[in-house]
C-alpha cells in the first residue's frame, strides 16, 4: 500500500480505532471465542477492546492463526489485520543454544543462520513479529536473564545484536529498510531498552544508576548496532534508569533513540511496564502512567488497558496532542504495510511447511553444530576427547534428561530434544549410565508445572540412586558427569544470590570422586557459576550450556572428538560470587593490583584473588595454536587522514587436530581525559585450521574505533598512545603500540 493510501486510511479511523492499534492483547482471549473470561480477565480487557485491538501475544499455528485474523478482520470497522508478536528467543520449535552459548561461539554469522531458521519457522506458524535480540549488557552472574544476553562485552553484544536483527528481518534495501513481505522474514524486536542488565545485587527488575558515559560507552552500543541493522520494533525495559524508569524516559527514546539514532520503528512497552509507571511512584494512576509513557515515545501498550482506558480522554483534553497519536498509529500501520499483511494478512502461515519445515533434518544439523560450536573448554589434563567410550560411564542428573531447552522455548516439545542417553544410541557408544541424583535444587522452584518430582525427592530415593553410580564409577575408567543448573534457575525472575551447583550434585561429585578421580565434568548453566570444586576435582571440564534440540548428539560430538570445542567465555566465570559483578574490561583504578604485588593498599580483596575463575575470550581446544607476534604496518595514525593501522598475526595449528580458534583483537587507551578501561575487546576472527595449516588474521584500526566520551562530553578519539593485544582469550600479552597523532 503507497504511504499516501495508509495516510488517507489513517485519518478514516475514528480516535477509538487508533487507540486500538496502540494495544497489544494477549493471545489468550483470542484463541477460543474471543471470549474475555477467565483468569485474563484480570486485566479487564472489554469486548471492544479486542474488537478494536492492534496486536496478539503468544499465540501461535499457522491454522489458528488464519483463523483469527479471518474472524478479526471481518470485525473490524476498517478491516485491520493484526499483527502476531511472540517470544522466540532461542528458536521457535528447533531450539538452538541460549543467546549466551551463542556469544560463546563468537561466531556472529552462525547466529545469523540460526536466526534465519527461528523465523522461516516462526513464519510459517503464522507470526509476524518475534521478540528478540535481547541486547542488554550483562556482567552479573545473579541476573537470571544473563542466558538472554550474549554477554559482558558491548562489541561482541554489538555483532550480535546486527547479526541477529539480520537474520530475521534481511538486509536493509535502498529505502532504508528490509524486505519484510518476502517469505521467512519477520520484525525483529531488540529489547530491553535500556540498560536492563545493570540491575543492582543483579535482581531482576531492580534499579539501574549509570553514569552517562558508562551508559553511552558501554551499555547502549548493542542497541544502536541493532537499530543500524534496520531492526523494526525496540521494546522498553522495566527497570528505572537514573531515577527515570525506562518506560517514561523521554531522554532514552526521544533523544537518544531517536533524534541521535534516527530510529523510526515501532516502539513498543515490555509486559505491563507502563502500568508500572504507578509502583515506580512516578504516575498516580493508570491514566498519568498513559500519559507519561506516549509523551516518552511508546507506541504499543503491552497487555494493560492504560492505552485502550485513557488515551481517548487525554486526547480529547487536549493533554496529549491528535499528532502524537497519529504518529504513533502511522508507525504501526506502517510496520503492517511493511510486511505486506494489507495485501496478505496471513503473511507466510502454512500449515503443510509447517508439518515439515519445522525441525526438519537441515534446521537439526544446523542446531547441533550452533550447539557444538557454543561449548567451552575450561579444563583439560588429558581426558577428552574420550579414547574408550565403552568404558566410560555417563552418571548424572542431566544424562537421560531433555530438559536441555533453554528458558523461553515456550513452543517447543522437550520431546524433540535430544538427551546425552539418546546421543550416546545415537553415536554408537556403549557406556553405561546413571542419574546419581536428581536434579535437586535447594530451593523451591516456580513454574515446574506438576513436575517438582524432578528435582524434590526423598532422602532413601536419593540415596538409591548415589550408591548405584558409585558403583558404576568404581567399575568404569572415566565417568563423565553431567551437571549443573536446571533451565528454570535461568530466565525471567530467576535471578541467585549463590553461584554454586545444587548440594545434592555436589555431593555426587564428591562420592565418585572417592571411587574414581578421571572426572570430565559437563556442565549445563545458563549463567557463570562458581566452579572451583567442580574444576579442582575434574580432569576436564567442558561447559555446554542450554543447549537446544541437538544437544545430546553435539555433546557426543565434542566427548569424542569429532569435534573439537572452539568455544570462548562471553561472561567471565567468577572466583565465587563475592566478585560478582566481575568483568575483564574494567576501568584501571588508582591503585591497580597485580597478581603478587606485596603492597597492602591496592584495590583487591584480602580473602580472594582479584581475577576470575576463568576469564572472558577464554576456551580451550583438543589441538594447539601458536599466535606469531603483532605486525603493524604503521605505529602512527595521523589524526583525521581516515585512514587505518593494519594489526596482523599469522595463527597456525600446531596440533593434530582440525579445529577453530578465536583471535581476538583488544585496544588499550594510554592515557585519556576521562578513565579508560584495562583493555576493550575491537575484533574477533574464528579460523578453522587443519593440523599443520596457518593463516594471516589482519585487523584494520581506525580512529573511529578509538572514540570515548572525554571530559567534555565530545564523542571522539584523543590523541596519544595506544596498546594493542591480540591473542586468544582477554588476558594475552602479546602486544604492540601505535600513537593516534
Ligand atoms: C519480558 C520480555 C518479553 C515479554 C513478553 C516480559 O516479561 O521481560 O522480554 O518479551 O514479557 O512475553
Amino acid at each position: 500500500m503507497q504511504e499516501s493510501r495508509l495516510k488517507e486510511l489513517l485519518s478514516d479511523l475514528t480516535i477509538e480505532e487508533k487507540v486500538g492499534q496502540l494495544v497489544q492483547i494477549p493471545g489468550s482471549f483470542f484463541e477460543e471465542d474471543f471470549v474475555i473470561t477467565g483468569p485474563a480477565n484480570a486485566m479487564n480487557f472489554t469486548k471492544e477492546d479486542l474488537r478494536l485491538a492492534g496486536s496478539v501475544l503468544s499465540v501461535v499455528g499457522a491454522e489458528k492463526l488464519t483463523d483469527i485474523q479471518k474472524r478479526f478482520m471481518d470485525e473490524h470497522p476498517h478491516h485491520i489485520p493484526l499483527l502476531f508478536m511472540a517470544d522466540i528467543i532461542n528458536g521457535y520449535r528447533t531450539i538452538f543454544p541460549v543467546p549466551l552459548a551463542q556469544g560463546a561461539s563468537f561466531h556472529p554469522a552462525l547466529s545469523k543462520k540460526a536466526a534465519e531458521v527461528a523465523a522461516l519457522e516462526s513464519a510459517y506458524a503464522g507470526l509476524h513479529l518475534l521478540f528478540s535480540p535481547m541486547v542488554d549488557l550483562s556482567r552479573d552472574a545473579r541476573w537470571g536473564r544473563v542466558m538472554e544476553s550474549t554477554g559482558e562485552d558491548p562489541y561482541l553484544n554489538s555483532l550480535f545484536a546486527a547479526a541477529i536483527v539480520e537474520g530475521y528481518q534481511g538486509g536493509k534495501g535502498a529505502d532504508g529498510h528490509p524486505a519484510l513481505t518476502e517469505k521467512g522474514r519477520l520484525s525483529a524486536c531488540v529489547k530491553h531498552f535500556a540498560a536492563y542488565g545493570g540491575a543492582i545485587g543483579g535482581r531482576d527488575y531492580n534499579t539501574v544508576e549509570l553514569s552517562e558515559r558508562t551508559l553511552r560507552e558501554e551499555y547502549l552500543p548493542s542497541y544502536q548496532a541493532a537499530v543500524e541493522a534496520g531492526t523494526e520494533t525496540v521494546m522498553t525495559s522495566f527497570n528505572v534508569l537514573n531515577r527515570i524508569p525506562a518506560s517514561g524516559n523521554r531522554h532514552l527514546m526521544r533523544d537518544i533513540l531517536r533524534q541521535e539514532w534516527g530510529f523510526d520503528g515501532v516502539l513498543i512497552s515490555d509486559w505491563a511496564a507502563i502500568a508500572e509507571l504507578v509502583s515506580h511512584g512516578i504516575a498516580e494512576d493508570q491514566k498519568e502512567a498513559a500519559y507519561l509513557a506516549m509523551q516518552a515515545g511508546v507506541d504499543i501498550d503491552m497487555c494493560t488497558r492504560c492505552y485502550a482506558g485513557n488515551l481517548k480522554e487525554l486526547v480529547e483534553e487536549g493533554r496529549i496532542p491528535e499528532t502524537r497519536l497519529d504518529e504513533a498509529v502511522l508507525r504501526v500501520l506502517r510496520l503492517k504495510n511493511r510486511l505486506g499483511l494489507f495485501e496478505d494478512p496471513f503473511k507466510d502461515a502454512d500449515a503443510s511447511q509447517e508439518k515439515t519445515y519445522i525441525l526438519c533434518n537441515e534446521n537439526r544439523k544446523l542446531s547441533r553444530e550452533a550447539a557444538a560450536e557454543s561449548f567451552v573448554l575450561l579444563k583439560n589434563e588429558g581426558a577428552l576427547p574420550l579414547t574408550d567410550t565403552d568404558s566410560t560411564a555417563f552418571i548424572g542428573p542431566f544424562t537421560d534428561s531433555a530438559r536441555i531447552n533453554g528458558a523461553w522455548s515456550i513452543f517447543a516439545g522437550e520431546k524433540d530434544a535430544v538427551s546425552i542417553e539418546a546421543g550416546i544410541k545415537n553415536a554408537g557408544f556403549s557406556s553405561k549410565t546413571a542419574k546419581g541424583c536428581l536434579f535437586s535444587a535447594d530451593y523451591p522452584l516456580q513454574g515446574m508445572g506438576g513436575k517438582n518430582a524432578d528435582y524434590l525427592s526423598d532422602e532413601k530415593e536419593e540415596e538409591a540412586l548415589l550408591q548405584e553410580a558409585v558403583r558404576l564409577a568404581g567399575a568404569c575408567e572415566t565417568v563423565v558427569l553431567t551437571l549443573g543448573e536446571l533451565n528454570i534457575m535461568t530466565g525471567e525472575a530467576a535471578s541467585r544470590g549463590m553461584l554454586d551447583i545444587p548440594s545434592k550434585q555436589q555431593r555426587l561429585l564428591r562420592e565418585i570422586y572417592k571411587v574414581n578421580q578421571n572426572i570430565v565434568t559437563v556442565l549445563f548453566t545458563g549463567r557463570p557459576l562458581d566452579l572451583r570444586e567442580v574444576s579442582a576435582l575434574s580432569k576436564a571440564l567442558l561447559v555446554v550450556w542450554q543447549p537446544g534440540s541437538e544437544g545430546g548428539n553435539a555433546i557426543c560430538d565434542v566427548l569424542s572428538g569429532k569435534v573439537s570445542p572452539s568455544g570462548k567465555l562471553p561472561m567471565s566465570f567468577p572466583y565465587c560470587v563475592g566478585q560478582v559483578p566481575v568483568y575483564y574490561n574494567e576501568l584501571s583504578t588508582g591503585r591497580r593490583y597485580r597478581e603478587g604485588d606485596p603492597n597492602k593498599f591496592l584495590s583487591k580483596y584480602i580473602d580472594i584473588p582479584n581475577a576470575p575463575l576463568y576469564p572472558f575470550g577464554f576456551g580451550l581446544s583438543y589441538s594447539a595454536f601458536a599466535i606469531s607476534e603483532i605486525m603493524l604496518d604503521r605505529d602512527i595514525l595521523p589524526m583525521g587522514s581516515g585512514e587505518s593501522i593494519h594489526a596482523s598475526v599469522t595463527v597456525k595449528n600446531t596440533g593434530e587436530r582440525e579445529a577453530a580458534e578465536v583471535v581476538q583483537l583488544y585496544i588499550r587507551d594510554e592515557v585519556a581525559s576521562t578513565a579508560r578501561p584495562v583493555r576493550a575487546l575491537k575484533g574477533i576472527e574464528k579460523v578453522f585450521l587443519k593440523p599443520g595449516e596457518e593463516k594471516k588474521v589482519s585487523f584494520a584500526i581506525s580512529e573511529d574505533m578509538l572514540r570515548l566520551y572525554g571530559a567534555d562530553d565530545e564523542f571522539r578519539a584523543e590523541k596519544g598512545d595506544f596498546t594493542i593485544y591480540i591473542g586468544n582469550s582477554s588476558e594475552t600479552e602479546n602486544a604492540a603500540r601505535f600513537s593516534l597523532s
